[in-house]
């Protein structure tokens, strides 16, 4: 207790207590996206560039159009969550594309869903998603859930059968964007079904916002979330 009031009078006198408070919400954010690491037993923190994981992994097609590896904070995830549309997570596949260390896949097989997938460009990401997987199956005793990681281009993924829940936490630019979403009309319209898709930090919004297809049933400052019309 004394050892953290000196603390605080430290960060007072460094960075007065304007500084102080103004920091306040990050060091908030950061406690809290801590205490669910250790509950789900995962290690996802961190910002890593695409020179970086292009020198571990080797180039790929997409590297020019690729977004860093940053997780997005879990108040946020839970947040966007609750936006959903009428969204059975025992009967909806969640897709995240560009899934990093598998923050959301893990989040999403906490909160229900009972098939998650994520799709990772670069490998050694893929390999952290994996050992996360593991790391929370044997935290929680989740055996219900089944979490695949396909190592690949989003662009290339074909999608799965049912009803999605495609998420995107601003993972590439509109170039990539663009050919994903075709994808998934394309594979909706194959075989029509339920498509609900999230969005976090939507840089390119509009590439979903002029889709036919698709209607926007949620926004704020964070998020987007749109639906089809099935
Ligand atoms: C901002 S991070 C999002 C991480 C994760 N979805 C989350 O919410 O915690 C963006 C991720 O997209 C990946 N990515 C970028 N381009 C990609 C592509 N063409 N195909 C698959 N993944 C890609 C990056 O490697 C990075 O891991």
């Amino acid at each position: 207790m004394l050892g953290n009031a000196s603390k605080l009078a430290k960060m007072v006198k460094r960075f007065g207590v304007r500084g102080v408070l103004r920091n306040v919400p990050v060091w908030c954010r950061v406690a809290y996206d801590r205490y669910h690491e250790r509950r789900l037993g995962i290690r996802t923190e961190g910002i890593i560039a695409v020179d970086e994981l292009a020198r571990i992994d080797g180039a790929q097609e997409h590297d020019a159009h690729a977004v860093f590896y940053q997780p997005w904070p879990y108040a946020k995830f839970k947040r966007m969550m609750r936006a959903l549309p009428d969204v059975d997570p025992s009967r909806f596949t969640f897709i995240d594309f560009g899934s990093g260390k598998g923050r959301a896949l893990v989040l999403a097989a906490d909160h229900g869903f009972a098939h998650v997938v994520g799709v990772e460009l670069f490998a050694s990401l893929c390999d952290e998603a994996r050992d996360n997987i593991e790391r929370y199956r044997r935290k929680s005793g989740d055996t219900r859930s089944r979490i695949d990681v396909a190592c690949m281009d989003a662009a290339r993924y074909a999608l799965p059968e049912g009803d999605l829940l495609c998420y995107f936490y601003n993972p590439f630019d509109e170039v990539v964007m663009q050919q994903v979403l075709a994808g998934i009309e394309a594979g909706v319209a194959a075989k029509p079904r339920r498509l609900v898709i999230g969005y976090a930090n939507p840089v390119c919004h509009a590439v979903f916002d002029r889709a036919p297809t698709l209607r926007l049933v949620a926004a704020n400052d964070s998020f987007r979330v749109y639906a089809n019309h099935a």
